[in-house]
């Protein structure tokens, strides 16, 4: 059951699909406090209260015990301490015995969740607008809380089914001999592929929607030759659209008056790639629609894939913040700087970028309703998602395209995935990449992955292996590093071969992870899942933070440890361990309830089948999805009944309707199948 209560005047976000009526006075379950500039809401927690939730957020699937800020930033650092990371999604389910509750703030302002930081034994959730629509979410289990949730936001973004394959990115990656490259690395060497990304490099001067002339000579020449070979290339486009007249989108948003303005009505400028930049004004439908018809030119082209970027908007500088910055440098120049100067001197300089006077210092046009930024400061990735979708629909309605942002608001979910941002090279990274899937998938976001092998710092060969074992089952599959970092291709390494055998199971895998992810789709489910969400009354179960459940049959527990040869793992019920190492080669090894430690050599990724299920495989090499349909399929599992799977398809690329088939273990036309019958020894 979901319950509206609204406080203040809430702001047109359209994050919600269904409207529902507004209850008078307060939930009964919280306690809500008023003073003239915010509004809290608190309530006590139980010991064994869990709280689920909060999509991208740092920290494990459990986030009770931290203090998170839903203020989109654009921050490199994604350590334990950080509040907010590039999106921001307002919502969470609190489950313990005595009851399971969801509370979603449409709010796109500024939102603190204390979520037992203060005081351990409560949450108080503060909204800085005062402005919201507040739903508070009842039901049985934290899964039926979180389908009630995606019922009312909408159905969650489908990508064609090609975006599910392997995907090669790099920052420099820029021009068309860097495309060729990268592809005939792959291909001569086996490595599956689908698509690969270019980063601001290709543009001319980085400005959105040019392409470099001497280094991209011909982008239509360019996108078919890549599409004879199955890849399809995704160029980045940023949020900033740069000061220059003799630039075309500039010229137009000028025409088209799309940008966002100070409070007295002149346009607010601040530096990103190209240097001093407008940004278009997303929360205004026609700036939108006017946003979105410039991706045509790429659409005609053949592009049918685009990262959205730097849309918090990260704002390197504007003229007032840098002017502030020199001002204190001139003052400071020439003297010997004690401690206090120079923490002085070096803070101005910090806070130049992304700083909230800046955010303040702009109004958007919400059709008619003029609003400052800070206050809907949330909205603004969510609103270029829109944007982009949208023109990609004028474009060519029928078709399906890839688009994943880096900032985001609930609500995007339905028209675009994401990534997690610029992590690093970090084994906490890998781990945080897999504690995050969970609470993504609740607040509708399945499309997601983020860059593997990670974006900062010089990756390690095991560490890039390890990565990859954990990407072969995240709906986008993505390596993606930062300009001067070691290159980590996988065919920079010695250990390639691995590599590429592990990313051969992830073709394998397809029919499965794509299945399940329609399934997820259709029914306002969820691909990943907690183990709690599975097993609420199984204790261990509740508290295990590095394994989750993938779709309905299977549980994966990645290694995200350096220097080890396996890991410890819990399976909740008897399940079926599938050590892979390649697309034919592996080991089924059914196991009993309860811990064990299970070996998991460099090379070898773990999947765990539930025992009574099977899940079904794609046969022999594949190169890249268009491949997959040529390939028949057989099932692993272990299915002592014949229970079988249903797996549900559809053309991959249109919006027409896909079909659900149940596939037998017994069926001769799945003769390749292994299914263990019997019990464990
Ligand atoms: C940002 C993006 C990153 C990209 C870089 C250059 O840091 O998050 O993925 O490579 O910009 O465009």
């Amino acid at each position: 059951m979901i319950q509206r209560y609204v406080y203040g005047s809430p702001l047109p976000t359209e994050a919600v699909v269904r409207d529902l009526p507004v209850l008078p006075g307060d939930p009964e379950c919280l306690t809500v406090r008023k003073d003239a500039s915010s509004i809290s809401f608190s309530m006590p927690l139980e010991p064994d209260d869990m709280i689920f939730g909060l999509g991208e957020t740092v920290r494990g699937i459990n986030k009770r015990g931290h203090v998170y800020r839903s203020w989109n930033s654009d921050d490199i650092m994604h350590t334990e301490d950080r509040q907010s990371l590039y999106s921001s999604h307002n919502f969470i389910v609190i489950s313990g015995k005595k009851r399971t509750l969801g509370l979603f703030l449409d709010d796109p302002g500024e939102v603190i969740w204390d979520l037992g930081d203060t005081s351990m034994e409560e949450i108080v959730i503060t909204s800085l607008n005062g402005d919201l629509s507040l739903y508070v979410i009842t039901g049985d289990s934290p899964r039926s809380v979180s389908r009630e949730l995606r019922g009312l936001i909408g159905k969650s973004y489908l990508p064609p089914f090609w975006a599910f394959g392997y995907i090669q990115s790099r920052w420099g990656y820029g021009s068309a001999e860097d495309m060729d490259s990268v592809v005939h690395e792959h291909r001569s060497r086996g490595i599956p592929i689908d698509g690969v990304c270019l980063d601001i490099d290709y543009m001319d001067q980085y400005r959105d929607f040019t392409w470099h002339p001497e280094k991209i000579p011909d982008l239509a020449g360019l996108v078919a030759r890549m599409r004879r070979e199955n890849i399809h290339l995704i160029p980045i486009i940023d949020a900033g659209i740069p000061d220059d007249p003799e630039d075309r989108a500039c010229k137009e948003g000028l025409e088209h008056d799309a940008f966002v303005k100070r409070e007295d009505g002149t346009l607010f400028r601040a530096a990103v790639w190209p240097g001093l930049c407008f940004f278009t004004d997303y929360l205004n439908s026609r700036a939108r629609a006017w946003f979105g018809s410039l991706y045509r030119p790429l659409l005609e082209a053949g592009v049918d894939g685009f990262w959205n970027d730097m849309n918090e908007p990260s704002l390197f500088y504007s003229m007032e913040g840098i002017n502030l910055a020199y001002s204190v440098a001139d003052e400071l120049r020439g003297k010997n700087l004690r401690v206090d100067d120079n923490w002085k001197l070096q803070g101005t300089f910090a806070a130049v970028a992304n700083n909230r006077d800046d955010y303040k210092s702009f109004y958007h046009d919400m059709d008619g309703l003029r609003v400052r930024h800070d206050k809907v400061h949330n909205l603004y990735g969510y609103g270029m998602t829109r944007a982009t979708m949208d023109g990609m629909h004028a474009f060519d309605p029928d078709h399906r395209f890839l688009l994943f942002s880096r900032s985001s608001y609930i609500g995007a979910h339905r028209y675009g995935g994401l990534w997690q941002g610029d992590n690093r090279s970090w084994w906490a990274h890998l781990k945080l990449n897999l504690q995050m899937l969970p609470g993504l998938n609740m607040c509708g976001f399945l499309f997601t992955g983020a860059d593997l092998g990670g974006f900062g710092s010089d990756t390690t060969e095991d560490l890039l292996i390890r990565w990859l074992e954990l990407g072969i089952f995240t709906p986008l599959m993505r390596n993606h590093s930062a300009l001067h970092t070691r290159e980590q291709e996988v065919y920079r390494f010695k250990s390639w071969e691995n590599m590429k055998n592990i990313i051969t199971v992830r073709y394998a895998l397809l029919p499965y992870l794509y299945s399940e992810y329609l399934k997820a789709v259709h029914h306002d489910d969820l691909f990943f899942r907690a183990l709690a969400f599975d097993y609420p009354d199984d204790e261990i179960a509740c508290q295990t933070e590095d394994q989750v459940m993938l779709g309905n049959e299977c549980m994966i527990a990645p290694v995200y440890v350096q220097n080890t040869s396996g890991r410890v793992v819990y399976l909740p019920e008897d399940m079926l361990l599938v050590r892979l190492r390649a697309y034919n080669d592996m080991d089924l090894v059914p196991m009993k309830k309860g811990h064990h430690w299970v070996d998991a050599r460099l090379h070898e990724a773990l999947l765990f089948i539930r025992r009574g299920c099977c899940i079904p495989f794609a046969s022999g090499k594949i190169e890249s999805t268009v491949d997959i349909p040529d390939h028949p399929l057989y099932l692993i599992g272990w299915d002592p009944d014949e229970q079988g799977y249903t797996l549900c398809e559809d053309d991959g690329i249109s919006y027409l309707e896909g079909t659900e088939r149940t596939l037998k273990p017994s069926d001769p036309a799945l003769k390749d199948s292994v299914i263990i019958r019997g019990d464990v020894q």
